[in-house]
């Protein structure tokens, strides 16, 4: 599948999705409260993204049951939405892909339930930091690897945590899922080279243990295979003709 270079009138149309998937991080903010069941969320996120025109990609997406991903403590992505409520002491990771006018915004942020200790914090700081810095490696004329290279470097390299390769980022557009595949662990100067027009996403799941990973029997949650904690940070990012633009940003939120 070849790579998608958008035009002036695509990168538009990626700019409108990219910051409705935004607003609804910042709509469902206040609703991440202890009680809250993950159904609940889906719900409220569903309703708002149906009322601005668009659609909640997972929904059906190859037998996804639900709108939005909601991954909560080990779980390191792809989490279901059900009846569980959220409690003091969790931390979540909301995933949220819209399709506005036929183009896909792909963004996911953490949220902490009450209160948590100061080693988890430190855990969604440093998955932020490490998304971060795989942005700044974004340029036309590098490279895939470098990417993942500056994420790994920090997030193993400096902090000691398990960075999960089973998961990626990717290319996205008109299409969900598309090569580029942005792995989070890589090699300076190897890889697909980045190219202005380009736009994929950056998605390091960071785990406080091992990087490995185990799928659930509804086929979809993947945990982490220690149970200990896993976050994650997502941007939508657009190559530039000098560098990148983050088409997923939130005034407000966490920038390097
Ligand atoms: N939003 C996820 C990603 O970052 C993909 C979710 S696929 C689903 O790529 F089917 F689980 F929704
Ligand atoms: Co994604
Ligand atoms: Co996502």
């Amino acid at each position: 599948m070849a790579v998608e270079i958008h035009n002036k009138e695509g990168i538009e149309k990626m700019r409108a999705t990219c910051r409705l998937a935004a607003s609804v991080l910042e709509f469902i903010e206040p609703h991440v409260v202890p009680g809250v069941t993950t159904e609940k969320l889906d719900e409220l996120c569903h309703a708002y993204i149906l009322d601005h025109k668009a659609i909640p990609a997972p929904l059906n997406y190859k037998g996804f049951p639900k709108s939005i991903c909601t991954s909560i403590n080990e779980v390191v992505c792809h989490g279901i939405p059900e009846k569980r409520e959220l409690r003091d002491g969790d931390i979540i990771n909301v995933d949220i892909t819209t399709i506005l006018d036929g183009y896909h915004g792909d963004t996911s942020e953490m949220f902490v339930v009450g209160e948590v200790p100061a080693h988890v914090h430190k855990l969604i700081d440093v998955t932020r930091r490490s998304l971060w810095l795989g942005i700044h490696e974004v340029a036309p004329g590098k490279r895939v690897g470098d990417i993942g290279a500056a994420i790994y470097e920090f997030a193993h390299g400096e902090h000691g945590y398990g960075v999960v390769e089973a998961f990626c980022g990717h290319g996205i557009g008109r299409k969900f899922h598309t090569e580029p595949q942005i792995a989070h662990r890589g090699k300076r100067g190897r890889g697909k080279r980045l190219a202005a027009g380009m736009t994929f996403t950056i998605e390091p799941m960071i785990n406080e243990g091992s990087p490995h990973c185990e799928i659930l029997d509804d086929d979809w949650t993947a945990v982490t295979i220690d149970n200990k904690l896993s976050a994650q940070a997502e941007h939508t990012i657009l190559v530039t003709d000098d560098g990148y633009d983050v088409l997923t940003k939130r005034d407000g939120a966490f920038s390097m």
